[in-house]
């Protein structure tokens, strides 16, 4: 496995492989590696030839008062998990490398970027877009894999992907859950043994609301009431937001029909948690 640090390096590498026949591979991450990339870096390995893993901790995604200083950034571990799961490059950049001046040019993608997260988080998806972009430029993929359990952010990434014609496949992967069902994510670290406990009420909301769109019920107040209801069994949770939305268009609904998304973000002491679930009425 190579480690590279530089955008030359890295386009060098691709474009050998890309020269050799391979199908490249693309996994965006902010380091803090858990089961959840894993998961994506092993269907890239799958369904490529040549796997690439960014690791960058972008900070144009996080908000003034957000964790871009104590993100975790283990790299050693990180390398030695890329490397058992078969990734052929790391790209490991530096701010200055990746930033080297002020950006003046982003990505903004309208619409989808303005509900859920993107209410309390007015600069996150501009972050994300512009960096994924960035990204996409410097590695040249043929495939690049996100998680559900960012929903809005593969929403938003495959938009940007269709709105700008980038020659780049998204592939989108499910949400892999602890035993508790709380959905894995880097920040769960952050959580005390107790809060993690209350954590796992989030998905119990989740399954509940499920369950309650296949028995018939289409009111999204009711079922918004319900998972509600669930989390306030929790007095360490805090909500943020409880949305049932259209999956592709994130618009609010106030009946069930078609494919819908119903995500939750909530805050536990000070850690922020995000999950959702995807039902699809009309199978
Ligand atoms: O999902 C993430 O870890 C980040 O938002 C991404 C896609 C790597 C962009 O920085």
């Amino acid at each position: 496995m190579k480690i590279s640090e530089t955008i030359k390096s890295v386009r060098e590498l691709v474009n050998a492989a890309r020269n050799a026949g391979k199908r490249i591979g693309f996994v965006p991450t902010m380091g803090a590696l858990h089961i959840g990339h894993i998961s994506l870096i092993e269907t890239a390995v799958k369904q490529c030839d040549f796997v690439v893993v960014s690791i960058f901790v972008n900070p144009t995604q996080f908000g003034i008062g957000e964790d871009f200083q104590k993100y975790p950034r283990p790299l050693e571990t990180d390398l030695e998990i890329c490397k058992k799961a078969g990734v052929d490059v790391v790209f490991a950049p530096s701010i200055k490398e990746m930033y080297p001046n002020e950006n003046l040019t982003w990505v903004n993608v309208e619409k989808v970027t303005e509900s859920l997260c993107g209410k309390s988080r007015p600069s996150h998806f501009r972050g994300v877009a512009t960096v994924c972009a960035k990204l996409f430029n410097i590695v040249a993929p043929d495939f690049a894999y996100f998680g559900q359990k960012d929903a809005q952010q593969a929403v938003v990434i495959r938009q940007m992907v269709y709105d700008l014609n980038l020659p780049v496949e998204i592939v989108v992967c499910p949400t892999v859950r602890e035993k508790d069902g709380l959905a894995v994510s880097s920040r769960n670290q952050y959580l005390s043994r107790q809060h993690k406990k209350d954590a796992a009420l989030i998905y119990k909301s989740l399954q509940k609301c499920r369950q309650m769109i296949l028995a018939g019920e289409t009111d999204v107040s009711v079922i918004i009431d319900c998972i509600s209801k669930v989390l306030n069994q929790s007095l360490a949770i805090e909500i943020e937001y409880i949305s049932v939305v259209d999956a592709q268009t994130l618009q609010n609904l106030t009946k069930i029909s078609g494919k819908i998304l119903a995500a939750i973000a909530v805050k536990i002491g000070s850690t922020r948690l995000i999950d959702n679930i995807l039902v699809d009425t009309s199978e």
